[in-house]
């Protein structure tokens, strides 16, 4: 894959196309180039209310085509040399995926200063939105759609680890990352970060980029990158999903608490239902909230070896969900203090009698 001349190279291709007079037809690649004057039509000039949010790389804007369709539109922020890779390998690599659980690319402007990347619209938003943001008031996230969300963006990752050829791992799995469509299906976003992975690597040494919180510990500390970092960031964004807690909270005295240890005690005690969202009012199944939990729990081992695949973490939630006895493995646990606890012994999943002890 060659970044540094990315857009230069589609602008080859076009032109070449175009030159034949045949561009729609012989078109090889399943995204449009836009002109500027659309895009710009399409978001009344980039108007700060089609604004939709804003993150690292730049805002977001909601605009409709002239054929009517709705998009949202991302323009990168000035372009640094960072910018540019970040543009090359978002098209490239959204460019090749197509998975219903993926945030579909529509297509691309890069020209002069501007990059935009234009998506499938996603009128649900983030799940970010719906946990913490603007829409948390509407209680809009029953139980049953925070369960298919968890599997839907569980199974847009093993397409990508698994699937996809090169493997890719996402490297910034979180809510923000998780775009909603009309019926609540999870769509994961923003490949920015992806990191191709070569077949027959098992990882690779990169510097680290991402979301505090949400960062593995071998990545965070030494930038050690596999398919199992993106395991941990889903381990994180799991319980972010049952509880509505963020993954690092600031208690009083300005110390820090990440949601893993915050989990760990109550799970420990048994004391589950003070673990689910308090705006859920008690409507959760307890079963399906144990599994989730100790799922959560497996994926945010310390050691990345002791992390399931994203391929058991689906046949593990989808088990769950359809109320068979499947077994979670045994484990050991370190948590955040570096003691080791070790989970209970073939981790049934246990029934609202069994009193749930896992130490
Ligand atoms: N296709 C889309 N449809 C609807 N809303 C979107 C779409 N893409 C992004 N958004 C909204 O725009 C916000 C900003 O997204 P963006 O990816 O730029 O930043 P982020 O995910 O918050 O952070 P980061 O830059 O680290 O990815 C998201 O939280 C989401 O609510
Ligand atoms: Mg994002």
């Amino acid at each position: 894959m060659k970044f540094k001349c990315f857009s230069c190279f589609l602008c080859d291709k076009e032109q070449s196309q175009i030159q034949n007079g045949k561009e729609k037809k012989k078109r090889d690649y399943p995204w449009e180039i836009y002109t500027l004057k659309e895009l710009l039509r399409a978001t009344n000039n980039f108007h700060q209310d089609n604004k939709i949010g804003e993150g690292g790389f730049g805002s977001v804007y909601w605009g409709r085509t002239s054929k009517g369709v709705e998009i949202a539109v991302k323009r990168l922020k000035t372009m640094t040399a960072k910018a540019e890779m970040e543009f090359a390998v978002e098209v490239e690599v959204l460019g090749r995926v197509r998975h219903k659980n993926l945030l579909g690319l529509r297509g691309f402007y890069a020209g002069g200063e501007e990059r935009l990347i234009v998506y499938d619209y996603m009128p649900n938003h983030s799940l970010l939105n719906h946990l913490h943001g603007q829409l948390a008031t509407d209680s809009l996230l029953d139980w049953p759609r925070r369960m298919s969300i968890a599997i839907g963006a569980a199974e847009g990752l093993v397409y990508l680890h698994h699937e996809a050829n090169p493997h890719i791992i996402h490297r910034d799995i979180k809510a923000s990352n998780v775009l909603l469509d009309s019926e609540f299906e999870a769509k994961v976003a923003d490949f920015g970060f992806a990191k191709l992975i070569p077949e027959g690597v098992s990882h690779l040494t990169t510097r680290v980029k991402g979301t505090l919180g949400y960062l593995a510990p071998e990545y965070a500390m030494w930038g050690k990158v596999s398919e199992s970092c993106d395991v941990y960031s889903f381990g994180i964004l799991l319980l972010e999903i049952v509880s509505s807690k963020k993954p690092i909270e600031k208690l009083p005295g300005g110390v820090k608490r990440d949601i893993v240890q915050w989990v760990t005690p109550h799970f420990q005690k048994g004391n589950i239902t003070h673990i689910a969202d308090s705006k859920l009012k008690g409507r959760f199944d307890l079963e399906q909230l144990k599994r989730v939990i100790m799922i959560a729990i497996r994926c945010t081992d310390n050691s990345p070896e002791k992390r399931p695949s994203m391929v058991e973490v689906v046949e593990w939630l989808k088990g769950g969900l359809g109320r068979r006895k499947k077994e979670i493995p045994n484990s050991t646990h370190t948590n955040g203090d570096g003691e080791i606890r070790r989970t209970q012994s073939k981790l049934k999943i246990p029934s609202d009698d069994d009193g749930l002890k896992i130490r």
